[in-house]
C-alpha cells in the first residue's frame, strides 16, 4: 500500500513509519512525505532516508484553505497514493480533503483522546493531576482529533513531569505505536 505521510515539524513519527516500512513484511510504503512548511526539519530526514519530500506552503494560498489543500491533493494523486498518514500536520483540514480520503486518512494524537483533543495536551494533563497519559491513532474524520479510533498507547505520568518531559515518554509510545497501527489499518482496509 502507497502511503503518505504529512507533517509540519520534525517529523520523528514519520522517520518510525519510515524504518518499519524497510522490513521486508510490511504491507506499506512511504512514498511521499509532504509538508505545509517548506524548512520543515522531517523533509531533510525523509530525503536521508532515500523518500521523496515535497513543500506545498500554505502561506502561498493565503487564507484559501481548500485550494492549499486542492494543490496538495494533487501532490498526492500524482503519486498514487492509497493511505495518508497525517503525523504532526499542524492544519485543520477542510471537509473537502477529509470526504475525498474518506477511511483512507489516519492521525496520531498525543493523548487518549477523547481526553485533550487540540493542543497543549501534556501540560492539560499534568495540570488536571492524570496518573495516565499515552497517544491515540484515529481514522480521521471532519471533527478535529474525532474520528474512531484503531490504536491507542499508555504511558505513566511521574511526579514532578513537565511537559517536555512527558511528552518526550510519549513520542517513545508514537513511535511504537504508530507503525504497528498502520500496518494493521492498512492491511484490513487495502487488502
Ligand atoms: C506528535 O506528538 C504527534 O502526536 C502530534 O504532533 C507531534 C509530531 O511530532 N500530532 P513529530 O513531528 O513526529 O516529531
Amino acid at each position: 500500500t502507497r502511503v503518505a505521510v504529512l507533517i509540519s515539524g520534525s517529523g520523528t513519527n514519520m522517520v518510525s513509519l519510515a524504518k518499519a516500512a524497510q522490513a521486508a513484511d510490511c504491507p506499506y510504503e512511504v512514498v511521499l512525505v509532504l509538508s505545509n512548511i517548506e524548512d520543515a526539519a522531517g523533509l531533510q530526514k525523509a530525503c536521508d532516508l532515500g523518500i521523496e519530500a515535497v513543500s506545498v506552503p500554505h502561506r502561498a494560498f493565503g487564507k484559501d484553505r481548500e485550494a492549499h489543500e486542492k494543490a496538495v491533493h494533487a501532490e498526492l494523486q500524482k503519486r498514487d497514493v492509497q493511505v495518508v498518514a497525517l503525523a504532526g500536520y499542524m492544519r485543520i483540514l477542510t471537509p473537502w480533503l477529509v470526504r475525498e480520503w474518506e477511511g483512507r486518512m489516519v492521525n496520531i494524537h498525543p493523548s487518549l483522546l477523547p481526553l485533550y483533543p487540540g493542543l497543549d495536551t501534556h501540560a492539560r494533563a499534568i495540570a488536571a493531576g492524570d496518573t495516565e497519559a499515552g497517544c491515540t491513532i484515529h481514522i480521521v474524520t471532519e471533527g478535529m482529533d474525532e474520528g474512531p479510533i484503531i490504536g491507542q498507547a499508555r504511558v505513566p505520568v511521574m511526579q514532578g513531569d513537565t511537559p517536555d518531559m512527558l511528552a518526550e515518554r510519549v513520542k517513545e509510545a508514537e513511535h511504537r505505536l504508530y507503525p504497528q497501527i498502520l500496518s494493521n489499518f492498512v492491511i484490513q482496509s487495502c487488502n
